[in-house]
């Protein structure tokens, strides 16, 4: 038995995460996030209602699980309460249900000034963020100068520091990147009118996690974006700030790796990826179409149009590695439903002297510069959409997930038939493993 489980994207993020957790929710106490902010986007169908969480953990909508939110997550104050407003509009309870460390970083109007701002002068060479704020205060943080939580307790030193941060910023705003600057009193008062809710809602969450694990709670670190997204182990620059990997848990929350049990990443039965940078398996015209159309490939937070490819079991290998990952879990299988046969990528080779690549590359000229070997295997051209148990499947569909856990050597213990929380085939519950 595992008391805690953390639920990983080993793609590009969108993999549907957030469903996953929704539904693991019904088995655990606590529910976790520990990096990234609303520049995440689940979203989770209950009985065809749908629901979009940008921050606050998809435990939120089963009615008595605590749902808390690390000291690596970046809390946009704006954006976190009309998310509580919607949720209280929605007749969710959020008393005694949500708590936040302390130590978050704020996302102020300067970040978010300044991710489109350098967006903008990058040009063709963007990277696709969000434009939530998210690099630009991750930045702050590791400059020490970023205001946290903790820093509204007194109003005094948050008004010396916000106009140092609000001088640094607008100095660049106006004179680098010629765009308008933004009033210090505005952003001031703007923050002292969230400091009594923020501070309501604080809270010591490493101790909280702790002393759960020892009362035997169940626990749920949830993981926004995906594993080829992060700082320092995804595809750079094009990536996000933040540890997307299990790795980020333990810094992102103020636990060791000692209490972490089962680790379950959470795969496409495709690829898909929103923002730029290279994409292997990326696929083009009516191929892209089908993903597109079929697997409702809209970004949540930002509208954009995701990018689709074919599943990359290199990357795959390499994200079960970064992450110690124990156990898979397939999402959006139905979407593959009408095709006749299914490419799976399980090798690279170079495209200039046809070598092969053993490894996933570490830069964005090697990433460029490899091209992917493919397996094909057959469809299974019948529905699979809501089936809720593994033999029920059509033998092709069974076929394609034996293949999957041959090749990366990782039981498939989840796999995910369809949007809705019920449209979940559960081969091992991860807290039972
Ligand atoms: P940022 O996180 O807004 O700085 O964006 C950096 C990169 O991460 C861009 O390619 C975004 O599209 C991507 N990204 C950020 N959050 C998500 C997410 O939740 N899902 C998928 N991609 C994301």
């Amino acid at each position: 038995m595992k008391l805690t489980v953390a639920i990983i994207g080993t793609q590009w993020g969108d993999e549907g995460k957030g469903k996953i957790v929704d539904y693991l929710t019904e088995y655990a106490d606590f529910i976790v996030r520990y990096q990234g902010g609303n520049n995440a986007g689940h979203t989770i169908f209950i009985h065809q209602k749908k629901t979009i969480l940008h921050l606050i953990p998809s435990g939120i909508l089963h009615s008595n699980k605590i749902c808390i939110i690390g000291n690596g997550v970046v809390i946009s104050p704006k954006d976190l309460f009309s998310e509580i407003s919607k949720l209280k509009k929605s007749n969710i309870n959020l008393e005694n249900r949500l708590f936040i460390s302390k130590g978050c970083s704020i996302i102020l109007p300067y970040h978010i000034a300044l991710d489109i701002a350098r967006e903008t002068k990058r040009g063709k060479n963007l990277i696709g963020t969000t434009g939530k704020g998210i690099g630009p205060v991750y930045e702050d943080r590791v400059a020490r100068r970023s205001i946290r939580i903790a820093d509204l307790e007194d109003e005094s030193n948050l008004r010396d520091s916000l106009k140092e941060l609000s001088d640094y910023y607008n100095h660049q705003l106006v004179h680098y990147y010629y765009t308008d600057s933004i009033p210090y009193k505005k952003v001031l008062q703007d923050l002292i009118s969230f400091k009594d809710e923020l501070l309501l809602l604080s809270s010591d969450v490493s101790n909280m996690i702790i002393q759960g694990i020892k009362l035997n709670k169940k626990i749920i670190f949830e993981g926004a974006q995906g594993s080829f997204l992060d700082i320092d182990q995804g595809m750079y620059p094009y990536v996000t700030s933040s540890n997307t990997t299990s790795g980020g848990i333990f810094a992102g929350t103020g636990i060791g790796p000692h209490y972490l049990g089962y680790v379950l990443g959470v795969v496409k039965a495709y690829s898909t990826r929103v923002g730029f940078g290279p994409f292997p398996t990326e696929l083009f015209h009516d191929e892209n179409d089908y993903f597109f159309k079929k697997g409702k490939e809209i970004g949540s937070t930002t509208g954009r149009r995701r990018r689709t490819g074919w599943l990359d079991i290199m990357m795959l290998k390499k994200s079960i590695i970064v992450n110690s990952i124990t156990g898979l879990c397939l999402t959006k299988l139905d979407v593959l439903d009408e095709l006749s046969e299914i490419k799976i990528c399980i090798g690279y080779k170079n495209k200039i002297n046809n070598n092969v690549v053993l490894d996933t590359p570490c830069s964005i000229k090697e990433w460029n510069r490899i091209i992917p070997i493919y397996r094909i295997v057959n469809g299974w051209k019948k529905k699979t959409l809501g089936i809720k148990k593994f033999n029920d499947l059509p033998f092709e569909a069974r076929e394609y997930i034996r293949v999957i856990e041959d090749l990366t050597g990782i039981p498939i213990h989840v796999i995910s038939t369809g949007p809705d929380r019920n449209d979940t085939i559960l081969r091992m519950n991860p807290f039972n493993f």
